[in-house]
């Protein structure tokens, strides 16, 4: 049964998280799934004021923009303004989702120590949208509507917002070691609430990791 882990505020948050990525960078030659996104900057920050040691470490971002014309509002760009740039990582260890070369081995298993996770208003992770099969590989989406109306307080306007996302998939994202989901704020509250203790049905993509046997939830209002 999962268990949704109440924080008492948003550094918190970053601060416990970022223990458990810094126990994560401890293992030989670590593997971490990265989220993009407003809920995951404390602990970016954290991340980056703890100095540690990522020489050794490989990343794998979730999603990425198609045909985005913003260039600073690339997820690739918010890597590395919020950590990549701060942080000792070798670049020829970073992968996005439509690095062609990097996704067979997104789709059959990296051997991904620890993957990181926000959550979606309607309950998708990465850019896998509600209706996305739980066997879902890594591949380019249509966003809906909603995620559109959410993105679009980081673009000039809504039309600047792309409309479709390279996002690697439900599968892969499973087959990681260990999983953390992270959501801050009341507004995200009953969707963690649903994926974490309700059915579990492609209609909320989250609730596919209530299977998962090392899932934490992570929680603060
Ligand atoms: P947020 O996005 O961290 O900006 O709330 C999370 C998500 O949509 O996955």
């Amino acid at each position: 049964m999962s268990k949704i882990k109440k924080i008492k505020n948003y550094w918190e948050l970053g601060y416990q998280i970022a223990d458990i990525v810094e126990h994560t960078l401890t293992l030989p030659e670590p593997k971490l799934i990265l989220p993009t996104g407003s809920t995951p900057l404390s602990l970016y920050k954290e991340l980056v004021n703890r100095q540690l040691d990522w020489s050794s470490v490989t990343t794998y971002n979730l999603d990425e923009y198609v045909d985005n014309t913003i260039q600073d509002q690339s997820y690739r760009y918010f890597m590395v303004e919020n950590l990549f740039k701060h942080i000792n990582m070798d670049e020829d260890n970073i992968y996005f989702p439509g690095d062609t070369a990097v996704w067979p081995q997104m789709d059959y298993g990296i051997g991904v120590d620890l993957c990181l996770l926000g959550i979606g208003g309607n309950g998708h992770i990465a850019f896998n949208e509600p209706g996305s099969s739980f066997q879902s590989e890594t591949r380019i989406v249509d966003l809906t509507e909603e995620t559109i109306k959410d993105n679009s307080r980081f673009f000039p306007t809504i039309d600047d917002v792309p409309t479709q996302a390279v996002t690697m998939g439900l599968k892969p994202i499973l087959s990681s070691k260990k999983i953390i989901i992270m959501a801050n704020g009341k507004h995200k509250k009953d969707i963690l609430e649903q994926a974490m203790y309700g059915d579990i049905t492609e209609d909320i993509p989250a609730s596919i990791l209530q299977t998962h046997t090392n899932m934490e939830a992570f929680y603060c209002d």
